[in-house]
């Protein structure tokens, strides 16, 4: 099964507007059009705007790094999912910081899967494991776990949706898993949603790497059978190695 690869930039809570606007600038003068992969920038939800105004047109596609489950309403600070319709195409679910600096549950992925999906968008679910767990033997069982809570209730896997194998450890660390042990992990999340669903959906799905991905280790990561993209942090601030990243997965 050929899969696209798909390249994530994840900003995270960094950039002022200037910088957002130049980073965005430079960003489509080198990613725009590039054949054989398919990119996602995802700046702070107050640069969405303009991601889309800059971005517009190009090739490059816009994606928030988080979403609230209601539609509307009185919820002072959040952004539904509703509201990035025309905006943003892709919404990351699950990022680890959003599991471990703010608490977030397996049923709260669960929720805003079903939100970001019955708007009509795509969603980037984020899942891995902690350090200790990863040393405890428990990396199958946490990834199963995250697994199974986001997927609650669902009859089948949502064709448009990419999951990010993240180990937690690997996350603005500078300690990148191994491009061997990368590989082996997202074929484990492929097994797991071929056990979970069916073999010819989880064939399908998009399976990225994420954690310390630079211009360095990236090429190692395309190289994976089963790894079909990277969610890049840190390096994804820097036009020149993220567009080395992406050059990396171009066949
Ligand atoms: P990093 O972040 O590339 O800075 O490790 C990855 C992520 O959080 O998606």
């Amino acid at each position: 099964m050929a899969r696209t690869p798909v390249i994530g930039g994840n900003w995270k809570m960094n950039t002022t507007r200037v910088e957002a606007q130049a980073l965005l600038r430079d960003l489509r003068t080198r990613l725009d059009a590039l054949a054989g992969v398919e990119v996602v920038v995802c700046p702070p939800a107050a640069w969405l705007g303009d991601a889309a105004d800059v971005l517009g047109g190009s090739s490059i596609e816009v994606g928030a790094q988080n979403v609230y489950w209601e539609p509307k309403g009185a919820f002072t600070g959040e952004v539904s999912a509703p509201m990035l319709v025309g905006t943003a195409t892709q919404v990351i679910i699950g990022h680890s910081e959003r599991r471990h600096v703010f608490g977030e549950t397996d049923e709260a992925t669960n929720r805003k899967l079903r939100a970001v999906l019955e708007a009509g968008l795509h969603p980037i679910l984020a899942i891995g494991e902690l350090r200790e767990e990863a040393e405890g033997g428990q990396t199958e069982a946490v990834l199963r776990r995250q697994i199974t809570g986001a997927f609650e209730g669902f009859d089948a896997l949502p064709g448009d949706l990419v999951v990010a194998y993240e180990p937690v450890w690997a996350i603005g660390t500078g300690l990148a898993a191994t491009a061997e042990d990368a590989q082996e992990r997202c074929a484990m999340v492929r097994r797991i949603l071929t056990e979970r669903f069916d073999a010819s959906s989880a064939d399908a799905c998009r399976i990225q790497y994420g954690g310390s991905v630079n211009a360095g280790n990236a090429a190692g990561f395309a190289a994976g059978a089963d790894i079909d993209g990277v969610l890049v942090g840190g390096a994804s601030l820097d036009g020149a190695a993220f567009e080395a990243i992406c050059r990396a997965f171009v066949a």
